[in-house]
């Protein structure tokens, strides 16, 4: 009920905008309202802070704001094409929650998980821009046995835990799970980083964990066990949501600090990142709709 007001709010709207806004009319008719209405589904941008989502939504047009839970969503259009801003808060339970309840809600075409992160990676500076062509969990593990009095090394917790495995019947699956990007946001998002001047654009691979990490020595073994370019606390937990339900996903994330080369954090990196991720969407929406 809900989702069927919402498209078709979007079908008028969205036949409207993209007939008249799209700065690329000689290559891409616009969809007639029927199949504006039935195949361009929103793409949801999710950012965890008011720091990394609300530049977004104040650029919105159209919009109307819907609170589930204690999850807020922006619903317009961006360009034309339908856009909803998600700020899911912080955390791993916090953005699996939030991408749930938009993909039952709002049957979005794609989700976009964006914000700062801290690098570690020391050839990344703050304002670089990773591409995450893989999200994995750096927070779930099987410790080595050690008895009492025997102390806690977490540089020895070398086996990492599947919360996703393929055998449900094993309960002590070890592996590295690694969500990999999908293609065609990735593509979109190299078109896109054309336009970005304050740093470089990188693929990589995104570590999550409900951890702030500040030992150099830990960062340097999640760098090297998992080939982690920067650490965050939502993407991987978006994208093993996203993969349940087959909805393309990709994590885009800006440095705003990198203790492993001295970089500071800067706040202002929230706001550039918003900037860019906006272009990302612009860019992967035109082309589902020339595929339309
Ligand atoms: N470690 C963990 N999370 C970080 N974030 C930014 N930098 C880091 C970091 N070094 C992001 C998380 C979370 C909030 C604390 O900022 O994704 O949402």
């Amino acid at each position: 009920m809900q989702v069927k007001r919402f498209l078709g709010i979007f079908g008028l709207c969205g036949s409207i905008c993209l007939a008249g806004c799209n700065d690329d009319k000689s290559s891409v008719a616009a969809p007639s309202a029927q199949q504006a209405e039935t195949t361009l589904q929103p793409i949801i941008i999710q950012g965890a802070l008011p720091v990394e989502s609300e530049r977004m939504a104040a650029v919105l047009s159209d919009v109307t704001e819907e609170t589930v839970g204690g999850w807020k969503f922006w619903k317009g259009t961006y360009k034309g094409y339908p856009v909803i801003i998600s700020k899911t808060r912080m955390g791993m339970s916090n953005s699996a929650a939030a991408t749930a309840i938009a993909i039952e809600r709002y049957k979005p075409i794609a989700i976009i998980n964006q914000g700062t992160s801290g690098g570690h990676d020391p050839d990344l500076q703050v304002y670089d821009i990773v591409l995450g062509k893989y999200a994995t969990n750096i927070g779930a593990f099987r410790t080595p046995k050690q008895p009492v009095g025997g102390g806690s090394n977490s540089l020895s917790w070398v086996e990492a835990f599947d919360v996703l495995p393929d055998d449900e019947s094993d309960p002590e699956p070890i592996a590295i799970r690694k969500f990999e990007a999908d293609q065609e946001l990735l593509s979109a998002a190299h078109i896109a980083q054309a336009k970005y001047t304050r740093g470089n654009v990188v693929e990589g691979t995104i570590g999550s964990a409900d951890v702030w990490n500040n030992e150099l020595d830990r960062i340097q073994f999640l760098h090297r066990q998992y080939g982690t370019s920067v650490e965050e606390m939502e993407a991987a937990s978006v994208a093993q949501i996203a993969s349940q339900f087959n909805v393309p996903f990709l994590g885009i994330r800006i440095l705003s600090n990198n203790i492993t080369n001295g970089g500071a954090y800067d706040p202002g990196t929230g706001e550039a990142c918003q900037h860019f991720v906006l272009d990302v969407a612009e860019e992967y929406m035109k082309q589902k709709q020339k595929a339309l």
